[in-house]
């Protein structure tokens, strides 16, 4: 397990955010050629964003690429431009089924082995942002081993739905837990959607909560300034940790009886809590890795 907590997208196009992201403290820089690039400016920032990937993260950041969707024409030549070395993994927009992930994958593939490139590195984050792609969330979560987690964009899928973005996002409530479960019933982590007004870091950190507490492991950001918040808001507090180490040692100890539950501060503990405590723990745990603890 690797904490994916914070995805910072970068335009593919601005030179000075590229160089800017290096020493970010993100988990992972997303360089984009999706819609943060004017048409016209496509084919400028896949010749920079190849020439920056090399190299670019200074702070152990995994580096991905938003690659153009399938429908757009432009997914393989971007494909063409940036699976070289140093790029960890590829999230595309607007699947709509796992077979169009698994296209994506299939020239991944082929430039991997045509360049020299360890098979399987590259990973793959499909965004789930349409009407259908919502609708198969649970098979482009689980068209092919490279894909290890699923993106929920809210732009995108209020677009194509119709759907009337609100100040509390009710809207988004159904659509954020499909794809939770599409997620998890795939073993793969859902990330949530970016939080546009990045003045607001309140909203942000509510908007970030709530998808934590819903079974998001990281957010897309915009900003460098929502880096911070957002990996703090993923990360156990030191609260956390002590009670899980509780229950977790609680459940234990009624193991060694031949007990599968037990009680803890006046409340019941089973199977299903302290597995809970355990994947915290080890959550926690490699986060203190990842931020050098
Ligand atoms: N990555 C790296 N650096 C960034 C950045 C990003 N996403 N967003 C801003 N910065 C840099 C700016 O260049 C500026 O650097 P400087 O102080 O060295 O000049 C600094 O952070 C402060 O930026 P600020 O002035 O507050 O914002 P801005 O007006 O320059 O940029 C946006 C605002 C929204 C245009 C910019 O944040 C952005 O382009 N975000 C990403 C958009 C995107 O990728 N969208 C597609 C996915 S939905
Ligand atoms: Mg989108």
């Amino acid at each position: 397990m690797e904490p994916l907590r914070t995805l910072l997208f970068v335009p593919g196009i601005r030179e000075n955010m590229i160089e800017k992201a290096r020493s970010l403290p993100a988990d992972a820089l997303v360089l984009d050629l999706e819609d943060s690039v004017a048409v016209a400016e496509k084919a400028k920032a896949r010749a920079l964003v190849r020439d920056s990937i090399a190299g670019l993260p200074l702070k152990g950041q995994r580096v991905l690429l938003r690659i153009n969707s399938l429908q757009s024409g432009y997914a393989q030549q971007d494909l063409e431009a940036v699976i070289v070395p140093g790029i960890d993994g590829i999230s595309q927009p607007k699947p709509g089924s796992s077979d169009e992930v698994r296209r994506v994958e299939a020239i991944i593939e082929r430039l991997e082995s045509e360049r020299g490139l360890k098979q399987g590195h590259i990973k793959l984050i499909p965004w789930v942002e349409t009407a259908m792609g919502m609708l198969h969330a649970f098979q482009i979560a689980s068209a092919s081993p490279r894909v290890v987690g699923i993106a929920f964009g809210a732009e995108d899928f209020t677009l194509d739905t119709g759907m009337a973005r609100t100040e509390e996002g009710a809207e988004l409530l159904f659509p954020r837990m499909m794809v939770v479960i599409a997620a998890r019933a795939a073993s793969v982590i859902a990330i949530d959607t970016p939080y546009n007004d990045f003045r607001d870091e309140e909203g942000l950190v509510r908007e970030s909560r709530l998808a934590r507490s819903l079974g998001f492991e990281g957010k897309f950001l915009i900003h460098p300034s929502q880096i911070e918040p957002v990996n703090q808001v993923f990360r156990p507090t030191e609260e956390e940790i002590a009670h899980a180490r509780r229950v977790v040692e609680a459940f234990e100890a009624a193991e060694a009886q031949g007990f599968a539950s037990t009680s803890l501060d006046g409340k019941m503990i089973d199977t299903p809590q302290a597995r809970m405590a355990s994947r915290l723990l080890e959550m926690a745990q490699a986060i203190a890795e990842r931020e050098g603890g």
